[in-house]
């Protein structure tokens, strides 16, 4: 997925040019944080001889100064230093370790194992062909195992091995090790992995990492490396794929569509088409950096030139004519959250494929996933860590294949708009055609004649502020004072429209959320209907206030903060509401056990304090006349 990478190199045994002809297998590695990960790599690449010699010697400078090993050299320090290395928002902290045997090629993803594990895990999944899950002899399966196990098979990866380490710490005990083996197969068999291998070790004095253990006699099965040498990767293959990561036109007479081949091959005078608009081709030159090619191949950077000229951008993809991506705004998928503020349906989120970028919307969560046994358990919303079915809703179509047939073309990431952080990931299951038979009508008397009409510029001013701020005593006043002018106006306030359109929600995080989508739906038609929109709503979060925001075009979104410090509301108490709140009487109430999230930008901030209604209405009367 998006990930930005860190990348080390090892030097690797054999010449370059001896490795090209080898397969190459991603793997990664999982497991809780005392599990002994960054140990087990470390221990691979020093076995293998693949740790560059200074950094051996400083390995061995640092475990004698910080090791846990006593005296031993202690390989986790090799990669721990990553964990300083981590960034914020949508950089994903995962390394890339290549390294190599007379073998085969590897490409470790080095997920480090704090709480936000299973975003990194996603993140380095997803083109993985096999999982290393470790678990600690000692404390056997936990429930992280099973959610390890669980998003790896749910990110299409094939192979498992199950690493039983830390033998050494349980007298290298048989039956501990087939126990532990036998409750991980009973849960994973219904997961889809081609191969699940166990293997008892200890990373730390290498038993069975690369060489088998004389200490478990009892075990005749591969070490670690010989299985990752040998296990089998199917190439990804299936019908042509190449997602458009950009149009480049160097000048008027080249035109090519670049990226890498997610699946499939072409060549040159095969058919093609352009998944977005449905327009079909042919392929007159394939181009690379080292000169064109015949043909090329999935995982091949390439830039296509068409022998037509037709309409194609970024974020289409370019597919066998014959078996064509799907092309839909709504569909369903598999979604992990990563992120501490949970998933809410109907909050508008940033949606991400590896090429296209769009608004989009969760308007149904179908269900979540219980870890521990599976099944399937009706949710309001996703917390950090947990996976759910839900409906995802785009703003325009995306092209894309479902995950089970193409894992590159068929996942994404949601971003958060207001942070910009990466909250979730998703897999595609199928896209929903419920949509698919309505189409947009057009209409001869738009949103300009109706405005026309009224002498007036259509807008939203948006008050957001505490209850008993004072905005709907702003609200009503500057009603009046437009009226006066002549002008053509509605109030929507929170309260009143909560006694019908809304009277199904109540005061939760996800209720209010909706609450806004719907308010700020409506505003939208009635300012399409030519009317100046006053809005009065607490409208508490960030996002939703974006969200609405975002339903108009610049300069006709006006938010006003009515900015009243809590405890003048908490004295004024209209409605008596604040008493009963902080009496716990009653729940959610925002400025009391519900966050108000201060608005950084609005338009205007009114400062309401020794003002009265009628002056700060006037404020933004002359706002809108200024505009
Ligand atoms: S919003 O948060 O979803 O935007 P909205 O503005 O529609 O809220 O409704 C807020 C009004 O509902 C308040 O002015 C108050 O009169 C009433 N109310 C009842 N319970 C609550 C609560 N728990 N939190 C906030 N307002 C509440």
């Amino acid at each position: 997925m998006n990930a930005a990478a860190s990348t080390t190199t090892a030097r690797a045994p054999d010449s370059p040019a001896a490795q090209e002809e080898q397969s190459l297998l991603r793997f990664f590695t999982c497991g809780s944080v005392d599990d002994g990960k960054s140990t087990l790599i470390g221990r691979l690449l020093y076995d293998t001889r693949l740790i560059l010699e200074d950094q051996f010697a400083a390995l061995e400078r640092d475990s004698a100064r910080h090791g846990t090993t006593g005296g031993d050299i202690d390989f986790a320090l090799l990669l721990d230093g990553l964990e300083a290395e981590r960034e914020q928002g949508i950089t994903i902290d995962v390394a890339y370790r290549h390294f190599a045997t007379n073998r085969r090629r590897f490409i470790v993803a080095d997920t480090p194992g704090h709480e936000e594990y299973t975003r990194n895990m996603a993140t380095g999944a997803s083109t993985a062909d096999l999982a290393v899950v470790l678990v600690d002899a000692r404390q056997g399966i936990l429930t992280q195992t099973r959610r390890h196990a669980f998003i790896a098979s749910l990110l299409g990866v094939r192979h498992v091995v199950l690493a039983v380490n830390k033998v050494d710490l349980v007298d290298f005990a048989q039956a501990t090790f087939d126990a532990i083996a036998h409750e991980f197969h009973s849960f994973a068999k219904d997961f889809c992995f081609e191969t699940i291998v166990e293997i008892p070790m200890s990373a730390r004095y290498g038993d069975n990492v690369t060489t088998s253990s004389d200490r478990t006699p009892w075990y005749s099965g591969p070490t670690l490396l010989e299985h990752l040498e040998t296990v089998p990767v199917t190439e990804r293959d299936g019908p042509f794929r190449l997602p458009v990561q950009f149009v480049s036109r160097p000048n008027a007479d080249f035109r090519g569509y670049a990226g890498q081949i997610a699946a499939g091959r072409i060549a040159v005078g095969d058919a093609i088409v352009a998944a977005r608009s449905g327009r079909t081709s042919t392929v007159r030159s394939i181009v690379t950096a080292d000169g064109n090619l015949q043909s090329a191949s999935a995982g091949q950077a390439v830039t296509v030139v068409l022998s037509d000229e037709i309409d194609v951008s970024r974020g289409d993809i370019l597919a066998a004519p014959a078996e064509r991506p799907h092309r839909a705004d709504q569909f369903m998928a598999h979604v992990i959250w990563f992120s501490p503020e949970p998933m809410l349906p109907g909050r508008s989120y940033v949606l991400r494929t590896e090429v296209d970028s769009v608004g989009a919307t969760v308007t149904a969560l179908k269900y979540q996933i219980d870890i521990n046994n599976f099944s399937h358990e009706a949710a309001k919303s996703l917390h950090m860590n947990e996976v759910g079915v839900c409906n995802v809703s785009t703003q325009a179509p995306v092209v894309f294949d479902s995950y089970r047939e193409n894992r590159s073309t068929g996942n994404f990431v949601l971003i958060d708009r207001f942070t910009n952080a990466t909250v979730g990931a998703g897999m595609i299951d199928y896209p929903l055609h419920r949509a698919a038979n309505i189409q947009w009508q057009a209409l001869d008397i738009d949103r300009n004649a109706r405005a026309t009409l009224k002498h007036q510029r259509p807008a939203v001013i948006w008050l957001t502020g505490l209850s008993g701020a004072g905005k709907s005593t702003i609200a009503n006043t500057l009603e009046k004072l437009l009226h006066a002018g002549g002008r053509h106006t509605y109030v929507l306030d929170g309260d009143n429209v909560r006694h019908g359109l809304n009277r199904d929600l109540g005061f939760t995080a996800e209720d209010r959320v909706e609450n806004i989508r719907r308010i700020a739906e409506v505003a939208r038609l009635m300012a399409d209907a030519g009317l100046i929109v006053i809005v009065s709503a607490i409208s508490p979060f960030g996002s939703e206030r974006r969200m609405a925001r975002d339903l108009f075009d610049p300069g006709d979104f006006v938010e006003v903060f009515v900015d009243t410090p809590l405890e003048e509301c908490v004295r004024r108490d209209p409605k008596g509401l604040y008493r009963k709140a902080l009496a716990g009487e009653l729940t959610n109430f925002t400025g009391v056990d519900s966050p108000y999230e201060r608005p950084e930008t609005p338009e205007l901030h009114l400062r309401t304090g020794g003002h009265d209604p009628a002056e700060l209405a006037g404020q933004i009367e002359a706002y809108l006349l200024r505009r």
